[in-house]
């Protein structure tokens, strides 16, 4: 068993060296052919290309297009695009960590979809922006609410102006976070046929990862605020020994993951180096402030800043919610959550229900984890193919419309 002195040195800890220690991790040394498509999905032998997005808030993110040559040019009607957005201190690698046969990227884009793959900001993928050095404290003022708004809308814009077709969305965790609080706006909303949201979550009132409750009760997010620090990164070169030290040998990393997600049903453990290659990627300590007022407040709503700026910010004394009576009733919903997910808790899943004007196909997994609905060995049967005969049926009503 691991123990929780470790698991508190290692989210202490990492982001202070790596804002202490002089040879930190950088994204800046990487080179630029160094990216995903490079590194993981042509070697598996897919067709992929790097697309360079602006926000209207000035950073560049990356967004990749994947197709599978296996279907070749058997299929003549292309088939809609799907953008899959992935959690946090995750990257779009996150969708093809495991084979071809197991992952979600390259399933789908076997199936002949037209596969788009999304990177929040800050992630290793999209660390540019027109002014800012990831450096600056400024580059790292941002929560979900910002991936929300403005990283997600500028996305499916792209991939709308690019195919000029309505846009399937895949979210995981907080890439359901965003999902959920970009539908209630109708701009975004309207660009969007349907989606598909793994261990969605908007309210986090009921987590119940002992783990993460532990943190939130150290107030570790004002801690990190207060010390200055602005980057959340467990990769600076003392954290991935930390991890590997951990890992290796004293405790398998099931344990750890276990802690902080729930006890995940169907993981790989020889897959383990692999994952650790690419995750986790950074986010801002913003974000996490963000999350943690959502499980003290129990509210889905904007950053709160505190009175006064809550005023000058929003014109109001409390931040806006999200009201997600206002997610289109007409925009078709499909949703998967687990029976040990730690983050994704039931009551919390069936709080968003209760607020949602439609009704989402819903499909229960009682023995999944947080992590498995991404790396679960066996999602392809337990997941993936409902929900692709989700997206399947409303391809075809959408085009007898
Ligand atoms: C688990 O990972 C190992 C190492 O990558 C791989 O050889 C094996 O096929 C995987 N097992 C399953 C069930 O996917």
């Amino acid at each position: 068993m691991i123990s929780e002195a470790m698991v508190a040195v290692i989210f202490i800890l990492c982001p202070l060296i790596y804002v202490c220690s002089a040879e930190t991790y950088s994204f800046d040394r990487l080179s630029p052919d160094q990216n995903l498509c490079s590194l993981i999905i042509r070697p598996a032998g897919y067709a992929c290309s790097e697309h360079t997005i602006l926000t209207d808030d000035g950073y560049l993110l990356a967004l990749q297009r994947v197709s599978s040559s296996k279907i070749g040019n058997l299929r003549q009607n292309p088939r809609p695009p799907v953008l899959l957005q992935h959690g946090l201190f995750m990257g779009g690698d996150a969708w093809f960590l495991n084979s071809p046969e197991e992952s979600l990227g390259f399933i789908l884009a076997d199936r002949g979809f037209d596969v788009w793959v999304g990177n929040v900001r800050g992630t290793r993928w999209s660390h540019g922006h027109v002014s800012l050095s990831l450096k600056d404290k400024d580059f790292w003022d941002w929560s979900w609410q910002e991936l929300a708004l403005h990283d997600f809308a500028a996305m499916l814009r792209y991939i709308k102006a690019v195919t000029s077709t309505k846009i399937f969305v895949v979210g995981h965790s907080q890439g359901t976070i965003m999902s959920l609080a970009a539908f209630t706006q109708p701009n975004i909303a309207e660009m969007v046929e349907a989606a598909a949201l793994l261990s969605p979550i908007s309210y986090l009132e009921h987590i119940n990862s002992k783990f993460v409750l532990r943190m939130v009760n150290m107030h570790l997010d004002q801690m990190i605020l207060a010390m200055g620090i602005h980057q959340v990164n467990f990769r600076s070169d003392w954290g991935v020994n930390l991890v590997d030290s951990i890992c290796d040998g004293h405790l398998d990393c099931n344990d750890l993951l276990t802690s902080i997600t729930g006890k995940n049903c169907c993981f790989n453990n020889s897959r383990v180096d692999f994952y650790l290659e690419y995750e986790p990627h950074p986010s801002s300590a913003k974000n996490i402030r963000h999350l943690f007022q959502m499980i003290r407040k129990g509210t889905f709503s904007k950053y709160d800043y505190g009175v006064v700026k809550n005023l000058m910010q929003y014109g109001q004394l409390k931040p806006p919610v999200f009201n997600l009576g206002n997610i289109p009733e007409s925009l078709p919903l499909w949703m998967a959550y687990g029976g040990d997910d730690a983050l994704a808790d039931l009551t919390d899943v069936k709080h968003t229900l209760k607020e949602l004007q439609s009704t989402p196909e819903l499909l229960y997994l009682e023995n999944y984890g947080h992590i498995d609905f991404i790396i679960s060995v066996h999602a392809k049967e337990d997941i993936y193919n409902h929900m692709i005969s989700f997206f399947n049926s409303r391809e075809k009503s959408s085009s007898l419309k």
